[in-house]
Parts: structure tokens; C-alpha cells; sequence
């Protein structure tokens, strides 16, 4: 295991009934709010009226940011910043998914920096915001994980791409995660935040570095995805699986599997560049790419590990023919991710191969290098396309 730091400072109120936790919350920290907010669906749940009964509650004042759309646009992060610094406003309330959240940590992160926000995306800059607001969270949608990392992915709509920073200033305060939040959300993005939660675990599951407490967690939250994830596709308002699926989502992305291992993350790299290009859903994308990438990487060097996944996520027979059982993992990956009503193909969201060149490019130029399980050429990138028409 690599050495390692672990600090999450993220206050989680879990639960039914736990955004009367922001009154509290906001007292302790906030003069001005900026709440941030998507395309509408929280107004209309209520979650809204929730969330703003708290902030007059505390007698705090605010201003609204409303529109942020999945695949959240540096347009928006712009408009915020300038409402943060024309309100004097001290702390941000991101009301939504991950993409609000994103949105929320980058403008948290331009009202205290004097040049581009953009600057902190390009790895070639390597800067660092050295200052930010402070963020808190009420999720709506169990995906990404943003609601409790320090990370945020926004994309720059003229040139198309769609690109990641990270800072421990970043990591939001508290999060207020109620399942009951999330039964609104429809199938095809419940079963995309499945596909998304279970990709990252993958990225860091799928690792050289030997990690037997991290993996065997890592496992664990498969399974919960496993077995959970038809059951919030097929009936919404189930409040365990729903609050399985809602915990399960912060669990796979706030650092503690992946920590002390080298990770992998070219799945990802893969499908920002899909959903930078064709605005797809993010965890549509991985659903497609994720079992392609799985099969490409397979080789005598990595068998041991989907042999781990095979054996102890799926219950494969360990006295299977190794190949075999990595091939069957394979599959079972696929028909999970078909089972809750995602696609199968990149023709399905309507992608050719017309840009594949280009966004392996695009890929391997930034990021340096892409996967670390497998490191993946330009060629690696395009074939891995090729298999997901
Ligand atoms: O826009 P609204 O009206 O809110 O509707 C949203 C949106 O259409 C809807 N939704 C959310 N909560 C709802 C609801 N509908 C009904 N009831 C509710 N309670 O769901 C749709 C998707 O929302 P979005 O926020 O885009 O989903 P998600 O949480 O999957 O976020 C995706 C974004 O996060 C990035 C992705 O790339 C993508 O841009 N990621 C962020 C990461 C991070 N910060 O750590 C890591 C991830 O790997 C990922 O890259
Ligand atoms: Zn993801």
C-alpha cells in the first residue's frame, strides 16, 4: 500500500428529515447564501421550498443561481462568480446532483481567484486555487460522489471539452443526503448514477498496488449496487434501496477505497470525451465504455484481479478455467448495466466513429497518460470505441 493522508471533513446529515440541518449549519458559517440549482426538477419536488424554509429559519440572506445543466457548462460558473462578488455572498448551497455541485466548487473556487477559473482544468497550468467559499450540499441524485470529494468536472462549451479539478478547499462542509430526495429521480438517471457508482469503483478497484481492506470494501459497495440497483430502477420510492444506493454513491467516491493504491481512471478519460462532444448522460457513457474497457485490458497481467471480481463480487465458481471466469465477470458487467434499461452501444445515443480519433487524441494530451492498470495508447483509446459502437 502506498502512504497516504485521509482527511474528510464533510459533515453527512443521512436520512429522512435531515435538511432541518441547514439552519444549523449556515448560523455557523454564512452571512450571504448563493444557492445553486439544475434545470428545474427540485422546484418542482419541493425540494426547493425544503431547503429555503431552512435558510429563513436562520435569518440568512440569499440569491439564487438557477439552470445548471447536466454536463454543467463554464458559462454558468462564470455567471455565478460574478453574482458571488456583486452580493458579497460568503457561502454556497448547491441544491441538485453532481453537476450542480461541480458547478457550485468551481465558483467557490473563481470568486477568490483573480484570473480564469478555467486556469485550475489545464494540468499543464498547475495551479491550485489557494483560496475558496466554503460549499455545503443537499444531494438530490445518487451518482458521482461530489457531495462528499473534492472534485469537480465542468465543460467549456466552445471547445468542447470537458475536463476535472480537484482541492481539499473544495470538499463541501456538510451534505445533507435524504433518500427520500431521490425518489423523484426517473429510471434512466437512477440507472445512470448505478452504472456511475459502480464505474468508480472499478477505477479504483482495478489496481496493482495489493490492497486487501480497501478492495474488500470496494467489493462490498458492488454488491450493494448489485443488488440494490434493480430494485430502485423497477420501484422508486423504496426508502432502503434507496438510501443503500444514496450512501453507497458518497462510499465509492470520497477516497476511502482508493486510498494508498495507484487507480486507474480511463474509463473516465474515455467518457468525458463522449459526453464533452455528444452532451450524453456521464454514467450512460460508462455503462457503454466500462465492459469494453474491462475486455481490452484483459491479459495474463491483469487476470488476477477480475479474477478477485469474478470469484467474490459475482459468486463465480473459483474452479472455473481462469480466462473463463474473467470472461464471465465480463459479461455478467454487461448484462447488469442492460438489465436496468441502459444501452448497450454508442450507436444507441446516436455516436459514429467520426470522432474517435480526435477524442483519443484529446484524451492521452491531457491526461499525459491514460489508465495506469493498463496505460492505453491512442490506439488503445480508439479500439475501445470501436468495440462499443
Ligand atoms: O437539472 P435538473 O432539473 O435538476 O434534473 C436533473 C438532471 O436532468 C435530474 N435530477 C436530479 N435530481 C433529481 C432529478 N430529477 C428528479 N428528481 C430529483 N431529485 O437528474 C439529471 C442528472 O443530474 P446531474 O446532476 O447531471 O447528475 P449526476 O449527479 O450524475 O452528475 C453528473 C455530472 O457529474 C460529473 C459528470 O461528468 C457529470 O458532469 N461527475 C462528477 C464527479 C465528481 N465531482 O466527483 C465524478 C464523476 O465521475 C463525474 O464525472
Ligand atoms: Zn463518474
Amino acid at each position: 500500500m502506498q502512504n497516504f493522508t485521509h482527511c474528510i471533513p464533510t459533515t453527512v446529515y443521512f436520512g429522512k428529515g435531515q435538511v432541518k440541518a441547514v439552519s444549523e449549519e449556515l448560523k455557523k458559517q454564512a452571512k450571504k447564501v448563493l444557492i445553486v440549482t439544475g434545470g428545474g426538477s427540485v422546484k418542482k419536488y419541493g425540494i426547493f421550498d425544503d431547503v429555503i424554509k431552512q435558510v429563513k429559519k436562520a435569518g440568512i440572506e440569499y440569491v439564487e443561481l438557477s439552470g445548471i445543466k447536466p454536463n454543467p457548462r463554464l458559462k454558468s460558473v462564470y455567471r455565478g462568480i460574478e453574482t458571488c462578488k456583486k452580493e458579497s455572498v460568503d457561502f454556497i448551497l448547491a441544491v441538485g446532483g453532481g453537476s450542480v455541485i461541480d458547478a457550485a466548487k468551481t465558483i467557490a473556487a473563481g470568486v477568490k481567484y483573480n484570473g480564469d477559473v478555467w486556469d485550475f482544468f489545464i494540468k499543464d497550468k498547475g495551479l491550485f486555487p489557494a483560496d475558496a467559499l466554503p460549499i455545503g450540499c443537499v444531494l438530490t441524485i445518487a451518482a458521482t460522489g461530489s457531495e462528499m470529494n473534492e472534485n469537480a468536472v465542468i465543460t467549456k462549451e466552445d471547445t468542447r471539452r470537458k475536463l476535472a479539478f480537484g482541492s481539499p478547499l473544495l470538499r463541501p462542509v456538510f451534505s445533507i443526503l435524504d433518500p427520500e430526495y431521490t425518489y423523484t429521480v426517473n429510471k434512466y438517471h437512477t440507472a445512470a448514477g448505478v452504472a456511475d457508482i459502480m464505474a468508480h469503483v472499478f477505477e479504483q478497484y482495478f489496481s496493482h498496488t495489493p490492497a486487501y481492506a480497501q478492495d474488500r470494501m470496494a467489493e462490498a459497495l458492488l454488491k450493494t449496487c448489485i443488488h440494490y440497483g434493480p430494485i430502485v430502477c423497477e420501484k422508486p420510492r423504496d426508502y432502503v434501496a434507496r438510501a443503500n444506493i444514496m450512501w453507497a454513491s458518497s462510499l465509492a467516491l470520497n477516497d476511502l477505497i482508493g486510498e494508498g493504491k495507484e487507480q486507474d481512471w480511463a474509463s473516465h478519460g474515455i467518457e468525458h470525451e463522449l459526453s464533452a462532444v455528444y452532451d450524453i448522460s456521464h454514467g450512460v457513457g460508462l455503462a457503454i465504455i466500462a465492459p469494453n474497457w474491462m475486455r481490452h485490458v484483459l491479459s495474463e497481467k491483469t487476470i488476477g484481479k477480475f479474477l478477485e471480481y469474478g470469484i467474490n463480487v459475482w459468486g463465480i465458481d473459483k474452479n472455473k478455467d481462469k480466462m473463463a471466469i474473467a470472461n464471465e465477470a465480463i459479461d455478467k458487467s454487461r448484462k447488469f448495466f442492460n438489465s436496468l434499461g441502459l444501452p448497450e452501444k454508442l450507436s444507441e445515443v446516436n455516436i459514429s466513429n467520426e470522432r474517435f480519433q480526435d477524442m483519443a487524441r484529446n484524451a492521452t494530451k491531457h491526461y499525459g497518460k491514460v489508465g495506469h492498470f493498463k496505460e492505453l495508447s491512442e490506439k488503445d483509446i480508439v479500439e475501445i470505441l470501436n468495440m462499443s459502437l
